[in-house]
């Protein structure tokens, strides 16, 4: 009989450990009145075919390692056997435990007889066996005894495995973390680049591309960056290089579509001397300037033909042949491409090869446009006056309630890169005053069609002229009713050339 006495020791030793491996020795010590034994074993069944051992009070026998076979899936909570006499035992066939020779060895040890029961646990059922050195040891008046006490480690295991997951768990939120802490950390050291220290962006879809991008960094891997213009493929690549065992390599970023079909492969290739009419030297290419670094290939859609057959060399083989060369040259680099066409498209038509499309594309990351991402609009223009004022020596220009509102509702078809322009002019014209939208100077929301700007534009300069008129040419007076600054108004006249 399992006395209540019994069960509180129980209790108490599984609430006070982890692992219940660790007291099972103390366990059979304590259940030892209740049921005498000379070996307690547990195994765990894992729900279909196996049961595989989990913890033994002693090593006074064998390792059981894993039953498998059919049978298995039959036995169910409630289940029990003895075993009067190991040595006559068929079922289960001996050949479906590891070890093989498990049974010699129980019976080397001295063991005779055993007794298993089946509890369900928390996450699968659990079997608990009680082994003696005698003969017909246990009786079906101990089985209520034996189930009672494998609940109570059923109650153990399931505390075990809670606290294992919220160990994991753990173990996962301080992962996201340390990734997190690596983002920020090289944001924040993002080499200043045009003016632009720090990498900014606070929503998801950005933080979705700056994840992508930590995790490639650390590879060899080649990466296809793709997006309209303007939405941060060179600063995501700068990102890369800056994240990547190269970072004290070189980053050299070359632009396919800023030389002419010839040129680009000398200048990405290099040439030897008197290989075309005027190489009068050996002249390195771009790959060979990018050795131990980053080569960034700007968009690589632009990209002829022939000079195509050559990038895929390098990438396959690592290695190159100069313009007029014959000797293969190592390259020692990692490649970047970006392109705002659609690559697909342009295999499609011919004008990319498919082979190299699936090997620049072998990790691609997508830069959302900005105005899918309105929350960065916000992060962006407060980085960008921030560097603005750095640039000008002065505290970043602050900016009304409805510039801001302005900016939000603007569609950004030039992405970061107008919303840096934007704010450039209008910080510019705002002279260290707060920028309203006016400054911004933005196409009304729906109407970006050229002849519309030309006649907001055009209705300024109306306005300004009847205004100067009115106050008979006294620029103060007129920029008072205009609600500009004198210097702002300068600019004006300069800008519509109001004379
Ligand atoms: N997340 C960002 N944080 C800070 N600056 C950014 C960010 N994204 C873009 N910029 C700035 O916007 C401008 C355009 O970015 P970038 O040159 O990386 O765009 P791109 O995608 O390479 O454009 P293109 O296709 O025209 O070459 C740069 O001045 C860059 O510094
Ligand atoms: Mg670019």
């Amino acid at each position: 009989m399992l006395t209540l006495e019994v069960s509180e020791q129980l209790l108490r030793l599984l609430g006070s450990v982890l692992d219940i491996r660790q007291v099972f020795p103390e366990i059979s010590a304590i259940v030892q009145p209740v049921i005498p034994h000379d070996r307690l074993t547990m195994t765990l069944h894992d729900g279909q075919r196996s049961l595989v051992a989990h913890a033994f009070s002693n090593d006074d026998g064998p390792f059981l390692v894993r039953i498998h076979g059919t049978h298995i899936e039959a036995l169910q909570d409630g289940w029990f056997r003895i075993v009067d006499d190991i040595s006559t035992m068929t079922d289960p066939p001996w050949t479906d435990v590891e070890p093989k020779d498990y049974r010699t060895q129980l019976s080397d040890a001295g063991y005779r007889s055993v007794m298993s029961v089946i509890v369900r646990g928390r996450h699968q059922r659990i079997a608990l066996h009680f082994w003696s050195k005698q003969a017909a040891a246990f009786s079906d008046a101990d089985v209520p005894a034996a189930r009672l006490i494998a609940l109570h480690l059923a109650l153990g295991v399931s505390h075990e495995q809670l606290a294992e997951a919220a160990e994991e768990a753990r173990a996962a939120r301080r992962r996201a973390q340390k990734l997190a802490q690596r983002v920020e950390a090289l944001s924040e050291a993002l080499d200043s680049h045009r003016g632009v220290t720090r990498m900014a962006g606070t929503s998801a879809e950005w933080r979705r591309v700056v994840t992508a991008a930590t995790q490639v960094a650390a590879t060899e891997t080649t990466v296809l960056l793709t997006g309209e213009s303007g939405t941060g493929k060179e600063v995501i690549s700068r990102y890369i290089h800056r994240a990547s065992t190269r970072r004290h390599g070189p980053f050299v970023a070359v632009n396919c579509a800023a030389l002419p079909e010839p040129l680009l492969e000398s200048e990405l290739f290099g040439h030897e001397r008197g290989a075309f009419t005027g190489a009068q030297q050996r002249k390195p290419g771009q790959i060979d300037v990018a050795a131990g670094g980053v080569l960034l290939l700007d968009e690589v859609s632009e990209m002829a033909l022939s000079a195509q057959v050559k990038l895929l060399r390098v990438l396959q083989e690592r290695e190159f042949t100069r313009l007029g060369g014959t000797r293969p040259v190592k390259a020692d680099i990692r490649l970047i491409a970006a392109t705002n066409r659609d690559l697909r498209a342009a295999v499609e038509r011919g004008d990319f090869r498919d082979d190299l499309y699936y090997r620049l594309q072998v990790f691609g990351i997508h830069l959302p446009p900005l105005r899918e991402r309105p929350e960065d609009i916000v992060a962006l223009t407060a980085q960008f006056l921030e560097d603005l004022g750095q640039q000008f020596g002065r505290a970043p220009a602050g900016i009304t309630y409805d510039a801001k509102a302005a900016l939000l509702a603007h569609p950004w078809r030039g992405n970061a890169r107008e919303l840096r322009n934007a704010l450039e002019r209008a910080a510019i014209l705002a002279e260290g005053g707060l920028i309203t939208p006016e400054h911004l100077a933005l196409e009304p929301l729906a109407r970006t069609d050229a002849a519309t700007t030309t006649d907001v534009r055009e209705m300024e300069r109306q306005l300004i002229t009847r205004v100067l008129r009115e106050a008979r040419g006294n620029k103060s007076r007129a920029a008072r009713k205009l609600g500009l600054s004198r210097k702002q108004l300068y600019h004006r006249i300069g800008m519509y050339g109001i004379g």
